[in-house]
């Protein structure tokens, strides 16, 4: 999704935004451009890739720049509807993340005023707006443009006659401040800017920030200066190799074992739940997430339940947000009720917004993140960081596999505190989860049978995926990662389901890929194998070592180690990234950034 970046200091600042651009565009564009100051504003934008930019980019020697990715949410992706915008006599240019959802009215009331707008982006009335209330002062333009504006955003401004300042605000999307030495920095993403600086602002919602290279002012909706603290940041290891590897998803794939195992020290101490602050009778869980993580909530889901007495519903953060209140407020239960909220960015907008309905219906609020710092992690009560690592391709993989096993350790730890497992089985548990960096091993170890498999599927307009109980949110997660990637139309089902209607659809062009370990739905799903086969659907089954049955039953079975059955989405994750993966290979999609996604889904 959208990125903005802002340096003024002490060098040229056009390199320093363009490899800081550079660090966003894992997150999905379509377009970018750069603004700087010669004598006058200086704005370079053009669709495609930064490449296309850069290419056409003037030399610069200015020590103010902003730049920006745009992924297009109102106007096509377009030179003209790239970001920065600016006003009718180029005096102000503007980057904005998010939407103005009253930017017609807005435009309207302009344009009787004679204002001239160039494009079809509802950004453009940013410079519009400021320029009508500058009268020499940018923090003041940008707050009496506040007062119009709805909807959600990250501003960054810049003005010819101020060659050392930039002017930034947010409202519910993602603003950093770097504090440099003689220099600053600004980013909607922290990854953009730690190269230069670990010295963190986060701002508050609404607080606008003047940046010069040697100051920062933080202004309240007032304009009272307002104080504001500098964190220092973990320094981080950028992610900028391939390793080797093809692309960033086989890297992460391959990454698994070691995210599984960096995670372990955050997730099996203790008493991670002291640290959570859930230290009392915990009434009911609501998961909340979207996409991969909303999969990884519903895994959660069939484990918490069955370590503790605690029923856990699990939603979307889009519905969540507009559902009816939680249980257990509003009186319906006595004890508190809990939300864990998933993200692996701590960026994604529907989730942050389901957050804010948490807490403000009262709520324990938790998230499970992997990027510290980020937005959700500062807007709940308690986190559990997992530790994958960055994680580039556009497909979630990796930090998928670090999500489920927080909700597993999430699930033992409540068991034991709640007094539904003692202590001998929290060990056990324990134990099984240490061993499964290296089950992980052996599914990747049998990779080369995955791309085999996998020229099967090219040519199929519908792919299915099935499985009961813990392994339907799996089924789920296939197809997502299939569709995502490779672009074949895919759908997850309950294995007991397809008889309700998808049958229908299946023919021997439509293959089926069946999840059936042997817990106490195997039968029933070697039946369901068994009717998919009958309609002559090509069955392709998941099955544990050595299950003799499913070989039988299934025109390709691959082999997952032998491992507890409420362990086993683990390595089944593996075989349905790999799977897609070899899909999308085969098909020359674009693996790491797939049309029309962003890493990053900063709207809602
Ligand atoms: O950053 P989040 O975990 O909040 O992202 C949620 C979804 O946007 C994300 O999982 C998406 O579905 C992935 N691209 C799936 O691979």
């Amino acid at each position: 999704m959208c990125g903005i970046v802002g340096y003024t200091g002490n060098k040229q600042a056009q390199p320093i935004v363009l490899e800081s651009l550079k660090k966003l565009e894992y997150r999905g564009y379509d377009s970018s451009g750069i603004a700087t100051r010669e004598e006058k504003l200086v704005i370079c934008k053009k669709e495609g890739p930064i490449a296309n930019m850069e290419s056409v980019l003037p030399k610069s020697d200015s020590t103010l720049a902003i730049a920006h990715t745009r992924w297009a949410t109102h106007g096509v992706p377009s030179d003209v509807n790239a970001h920065p915008h600016s006003n009718s006599e180029n005096t102000i240019a503007v980057v904005h993340n998010g939407t103005i959802d009253n930017y017609l009215d807005i435009k309207e009331n302009l344009e009787s005023e004679g204002y001239k707008f160039k494009s079809n982006s509802d950004s453009e009335v940013l410079p519009a707006l400021i320029t009508k209330h500058y009268s020499g002062n940018l923090v003041e333009a940008l707050n009496k443009s506040l007062e119009v504006i709805q909807g959600i955003f990250t501003i960054a401004v810049i003005h010819e006659d101020h060659p050392d300042e930039i002017v930034a605000v947010r409202n519910e999307t993602p603003l950093v401040i770097g504090v440099g030495n003689s220099e600053n920095y600004l980013a909607s993403d922290i990854y953009a800017i730690l190269k230069y600086t670990q010295q963190i602002i986060y701002p508050l919602d609404n607080q606008i920030i003047r940046l010069t290279s040697k100051s920062i002012e933080v202004f309240d909706d007032s304009l009272n200066k307002v104080d504001y603290e500098i964190e220092e940041v973990e320094k981080y290891t950028e992610v900028s190799e391939k390793g080797g590897f093809e692309h960033f998803m086989l890297k992460e794939i391959f990454e698994q074992p070691k995210a599984l195992q960096d995670s372990l020290t955050e997730l099996l101490i203790d008493s991670p739940l002291e640290k959570l602050g859930l230290n009392w009778k915990i009434g009911s869980i609501s998961v909340v997430a979207c996409g991969t993580s909303f999969h990884a909530g519903l895994v959660g889901k069939y484990v918490i339940e069955q370590l503790t007495a605690i029923p856990v519903s699990v939603s979307y953060s889009s519905e969540f947000r507009y559902a009816a209140p939680v249980q257990g407020v509003g009186g319906l239960l006595s004890s508190r009720p809990l939300v864990v909220l998933i993200s692996q960015s701590g960026e994604t907008a529907d989730t942050l917004a389901a957050a804010r309905v948490a807490r403000q219906q009262g709520c324990h609020t938790i998230a499970i993140c992997n990027v510290p710092g980020s937005r959700i992690t500062r807007e709940v009560d308690g986190v559990i960081l997992t530790k994958s690592g960055q994680e580039i391709g556009v497909a979630a993989t990796k930090t998928f596999l670090t999500q489920m096993q927080a909700l597993y350790a999430l699930g033992i730890h409540l068991g034991f505190t709640s007094g539904s497992i003692d202590y001998p089985q929290l060990k056990m548990w324990e134990s099984e989860i240490r061993k499964l960096p290296s089950k992980l091993t052996q599914v990747l170890n049998n990779s080369e049978s995955i791309k085999a498999l996998a020229a099967q599927f090219v040519k199929s307009k519908s792919v299915f995926f099935v499985g009961r109980n813990i392994n339907y949110p799996l089924a789920l997660e296939g197809a997502l990662k299939l569709k995502e990637i490779s672009y074949i139309h895919a759908e997850g089902y309950p294995a007991g389901e397809l008889k309700h209607g998808p049958l229908a659809l299946l023919s021997e062009d439509t293959p089926v890929v069946a999840i059936a370990v042997q817990d106490h739905t195997y039968s029933k799903l070697i039946s369901n194998i068994e009717e998919m086969s009958a309609r002559k659907t090509p069955v392709i089954t998941i099955a544990q070592k050595g299950d003799e049955l499913a070989k039988k039953v299934s025109d390709f079975c691959f082999e997952i180690p032998e491992i507890d059955p409420v362990l086993s989405p683990f390595p089944i994750a593996v075989f349905m990234q790999l799977l897609s993966y070899y899909v999308a290979h085969e098909l020359g999609t674009e693996i790491d950034k797939p049309r029309n996604l962003a890493k990053s889904v900063t709207v809602e």
